[in-house]
């Protein structure tokens, strides 16, 4: 995987604060690898970035709080699924600087259980002392946020200063420019002696993660396949989603799009029953990476990457990536569908 530029000068000047534990390490998963018996699965531990139970959101936030801070902003206002990492992540990133935080939790997962209400991801966001607000509405982006900003809008009312992170696109994608960086702290780790990369697995929700590292590897000169594993919404969906926001960095990183169409690689494979619900390749992923490599996934996102980049490695004698983007507080809201 061969680094042949550096990163656009303009990252390094946008407003980014110090959270995440970096760099995560790179591993071979060799029981996984064995057990599959094909291909070598890796593993690019972003769940140990350190902050509140860490996972990929910490790298996102690093920019988000730097933006916020330079607004002089107090309070946070960020809109999610109940079982949002998100959410959790942000809540956390705020105390370390002792920012209050506003949290919506939209009904985005058709559950209403004492431990999908409660536990896991809420629990922590209680805990965290963020006030949490509620939306009735999963598939509203644009709603969810209008109503983050009326929310916003009552706390400037009562003297605060409120900064929201938006959900739906259309605003500065500065959680992207984390994994843009993160592509380059991957390069750095790739043993030139060692075998190549030949896939790159990640998740694919919001798309700030994927198509951060995308830009950030394709502008490095690495012309490694990135597969984008959906959680959300279809392939076809996605697709207009990821090219659009490796335009929006390019703006703000005043470069041109070093990613062009058929880079965007997306499969919906694991999708299936939806957002936030199992099938059955996501439970068996989940057990094999616990039971062969005391690897934690979570149901939700890490899970579904995982049961593709098993399928992947079942089908190849190559190298494949795969992101652990953390999640894991999201198990213990889901371990009776685990258990079953
Ligand atoms: C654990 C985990 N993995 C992956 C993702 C997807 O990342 P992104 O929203 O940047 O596409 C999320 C998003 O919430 C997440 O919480």
């Amino acid at each position: 995987m061969p680094m042949t530029q550096t990163l656009p000068p303009k990252l390094a000047e946008l407003p980014r604060v110090p959270l995440a534990h970096l760099p995560t390490p790179l591993e071979l998963l060799a029981n996984l690898s064995r057990h599959i018996g094909a291909g070598r699965l890796l593993v690019k531990r972003d769940d140990l970035t350190g902050l509140a139970m860490g996972g990929n959101k910490i790298r996102q936030l690093e920019f988000y709080l730097g933006d916020a801070l330079a607004h002089k902003a107090d309070t946070l206002l960020i809109t999610g699924a109940v079982q949002s990492n998100f959410v959790r992540s942000a809540i956390a990133a705020g105390n370390r600087f002792g920012m209050r935080s506003h949290v919506q939790l939209e009904q985005r997962v058709d559950r209403n259980d004492h431990l999908y209400a409660s536990s896991g991801n809420v629990f922590l966001d209680r805990l965290l002392g963020a006030t949490i607000h509620h939306y009735s509405e999963g598939e509203d982006e644009a709603g969810a946020d209008r109503q983050l900003e009326s929310i916003a809008a009552g706390l400037s009312e009562q003297g605060r200063t409120p900064y929201v992170i938006h959900l739906a696109p259309g605003h500065a994608p500065l959680g992207a420019l984390g994994y843009v960086l993160a592509a380059e702290e991957l390069l750095d780790q790739v043993d030139p002696s060692a075998p190549d990369i030949d896939e790159v697995v990640v998740g694919s929700g919001s798309g700030h993660t994927h198509a951060g590292l995308l830009f950030g590897l394709r502008w490095l000169g690495c012309t490694v396949p990135v597969t984008g594993v959906c959680v959300r919404r279809r392939a076809d969906e996605q697709r207009e989603r990821i090219l659009a926001r490796t335009q929006e960095i390019g703006r703000l990183l005043e470069v041109p799009n070093p990613v062009a169409p058929n880079d965007i690689v997306l499969t919906d494979e694991n999708l299936a029953p939806g957002y936030g619900r199992l099938n059955d390749a996501t439970r068996e992923a989940i057990g094999l990476a616990a039971q062969h490599e005391a690897l934690l996934l979570d149901p939700v996102y890490t899970g579904k990457v995982m049961a593709t980049a098993l399928a992947r490695a079942a089908e190849t004698d190559g190298s494949i990536l795969f992101v652990h983007t953390g999640g894991t507080p999201a198990l213990f809201a889901y371990q009776q569908e685990l258990a079953e």
